[in-house]
Order: C-alpha cells, then structure tokens, then sequence
C-alpha cells in the first residue's frame, strides 16, 4: 500500500481516496463508483478524461491510439492507467450520473467450472459456479476478469446469465490467445478459476418508455442475452429489436433460446443477419452485415436507447449509423471487445 491522495471528479462532485499503487479506475471501482471504462488496459479510450488541477500523475503503459501525445500534453489522461501522487481534480467527460452512483464495489472470487460447452466452431459457452464467495451481486450485461491460473493475465468476459450463483460466458477462441489457449487446451469441469467483478456499464437503464435496440456480433451476443434474459425474469415489455450479426450460419448460437423470449417479451423482435452465408447453406434470413440490415429496418430510432457489443469494428460502424437515423449519443450504450495481445 501507498500513500493515499483525494481525487475529485467534476462535474459529479464526488470525491474518493486512492492509492498511489492502485490505478484512479481500479480504486473507483473497489469503492462502488462505476465510472465509464472498456478495455481498462490504455487501448480503448472510454475512460479519458481531463485534468482539471493537479500534476502529479503517471500513467501505466497505454497506446497513443487511445491517449495521442498531444492530448496528453493538453490534461487529457486515461483513468484506468492513471496513478496519482498528489491531490487532483478530475472532469469526467463521459458518463452517466445514474450509473455512477449505482455501482457495485468489484469482489474477488473463486469459482469452479460446471461445463465447457462448444456451442460454435469457435464460440465456447462456460459455466462456472461461484464458490468463495457462494454469490455476487451484478447488474445484467456487467463483466468479470477472469484469471489465468499461473500467471497474472486477465480477460474480461461479459455475463450471459442474470443471477450471482452460476455465472454464463460466451467466449470466442482465438488462435494463439492466451485465454483461449487455456479454455480450449487445459481447463475442465471441476478446476477452479479466480474471477474480479463485476465491472461495466452495459446495463438497462430505466427508461419505459423508450423502445430499445440491441446490437451484437459474435461473442457480443453474451452481454445482450444477459439483458434480454433479465427483461423475461422482470416482465419489462418495452419495444426491443435484437439484430445479431454473424459470418455464416453455423457462426450463430443461443438462436432458439432467444426466438423463445418472444413468448414471455410480448414487444420483442429477434433479426438475425449472416453476412457471408456459406454456399450451400439453408438460410431464409436477412444477408449483409448487421450495420446494413438495421438501415433496411429502421428509420427513426430518436425515441429509443441502443445497446451495441462485440467486436470494436461492428461497434464503431453503428454508432454513427444510430446516430444518423437520431439515437441521442447518450442513449447509446456499447462495449467494445477490445483484445489486448499482440497490440501496442
Ligand atoms: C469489456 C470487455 C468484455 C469482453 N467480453 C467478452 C466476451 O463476453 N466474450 C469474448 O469472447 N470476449 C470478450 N472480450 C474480449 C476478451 O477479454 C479477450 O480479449 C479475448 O477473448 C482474447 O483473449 P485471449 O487471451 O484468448 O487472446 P489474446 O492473447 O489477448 O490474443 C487476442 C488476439 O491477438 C492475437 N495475438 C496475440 N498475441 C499476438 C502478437 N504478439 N502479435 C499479433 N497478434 C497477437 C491472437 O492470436 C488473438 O487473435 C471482452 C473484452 C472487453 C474489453
Ligand atoms: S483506455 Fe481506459 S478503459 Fe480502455
């Protein structure tokens, strides 16, 4: 443990205390305050911020895709990178006031696998059952870093699932990746992985009135089915349209289980999209990447909120589309599956 200093963050008014050894972002988080973040590894960007007052602050290796030298030159600064040596005011340049306050303190845990299910060529479907403690509180569409045993390499994973006892994954194996390496080659029923969370802001925001859109690609269904599973638990009955993009058919899964949710999501629209369908492949529905088909179906979304997940490509391509049929920027909600070896 370090020396401690206040960070204020404007134009919230909220005050904590961090460690010098702790990142300004992990220490929000231990503490509950559940401020805007992605990748939380200096790639991504969503949690710049400004430097209102104070100089004292070093930073973590970052990318300078995410914080350019000349921003940083300016006060801008990455939170999830930050260490501070004196007392600074920060300005939060994105968030949301109602889920700042409604965080969740983040836990470490242990968890023991239940089952490996391959639900795609390359999609895995994990299950683990919470042991130590025997449950967590989360938020629907949150995510956990889950450790690799023997090393100190983490990966978030975003939570199928709505309940704190069985956490649901959907993850995508990559060749080489170190995670997926160790899903695919080593970990079976019964090992027992350390798990830190819940982190994220990809959850529902109360707002009844305003029809909803979901966006997912590939292993981003995973956040998007934790919501729409939670929808059917709680009877919320809002409008809400899932477009979810994969290569071909046998890239999709979970499909009938979400054609299901329409029985208990009286408003629910399900409209799956391959964007390179395999010849010879039985498929009657929509063709074109999920960014097109949603141009196709859509003309005005300025009363709805907009939820986007999966690969940065995909997440980027929508927001501007969103934006262009009038989704206020504020009322979309995304994460982006940044990975983080092999770049900068
Ligand atoms: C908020 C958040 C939520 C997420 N939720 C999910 C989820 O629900 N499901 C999911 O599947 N993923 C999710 N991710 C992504 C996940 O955390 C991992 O980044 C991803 O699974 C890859 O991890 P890995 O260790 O297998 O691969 P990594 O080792 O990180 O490698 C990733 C890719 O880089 C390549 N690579 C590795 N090293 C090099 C190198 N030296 N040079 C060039 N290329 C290299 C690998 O071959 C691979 O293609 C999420 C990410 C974030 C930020
Ligand atoms: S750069 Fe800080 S969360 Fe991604």
């Amino acid at each position: 443990m370090g020396d401690k200093h206040r960070v204020r963050f404007e134009p919230v008014g909220i005050e904590i205390e961090v460690d010098e050894e702790q990142t300004v972002l992990r220490q929000a988080s231990e503490q509950g305050l559940m401020l805007m973040h992605g990748c939380k590894e200096g790639q991504c960007a969503a949690c710049k911020s400004f430097v209102l007052d104070g100089d004292d602050i070093e930073l973590d290796r970052y990318s300078t895709f995410a914080l350019p030298d000349y921003e940083k030159e300016e006060g801008f600064t990455l939170l999830c990178r930050a260490h501070v040596y004196e007392d600074v005011t920060i300005e939060l340049l994105n968030f949301d006031e109602e889920m700042i306050r409604s965080g969740l303190p983040i836990v470490n845990a242990v968890a023991e696998v239940v089952s490996i299910g391959k639900v795609t060529h390359d999609l895995r479907h994990l299950v683990l059952k919470l042991i130590e403690p025997s449950e967590i509180t989360f938020f629907p569409g949150q995510y956990m870093d889950i450790k690799v045993p023997g090393t100190e390499v983490t990966r978030s994973f975003s939570m199928a699932s709505t309940n704190g006892r069985e956490l649901e994954f959907v993850i995508k194996v990559y060749p080489d990746g170190v995670f997926s390496s160790f899903l695919d080659g080593q970990l079976t029923t019964g090992d027992r992985l350390e798990l830190t969370g819940p982190f994220g802001v990809f959850t529902l925001r109360d707002a009844p009135d305003r029809d909803l859109i979901f966006v997912g690609g590939g292993a981003g269904l995973a956040p998007i089915l934790g919501l729409l599973r939670s929808m059917a638990e709680r009877g919320i009955d809002r409008k809400a349209v899932f477009y979810y993009g994969a290569r071909t058919a046998k890239d999709l899964c979970f499909v009938s289980e979400i054609e299901a949710l329409k029985e208990k999501l009286p408003g629910f629209r399900f409209v799956p999209a391959l964007s390179e369908p395999a010849e010879g492949e039985s498929w009657d529905g929509e063709v074109g990447f999920i960014t097109d088909v949603l141009k196709r179906y859509e003309a005005d979304l300025s009363g709805a909120h907009a939820y986007l997940c999966g690969p940065p490509p995909m997440v980027e391509a929508a927001m501007p589309l969103l934006a262009s049929l009038g989704t206020p920027e504020k009322h979309i909600y995304y994460d982006k599956f940044t990975t983080t070896g092999g770049e900068d």
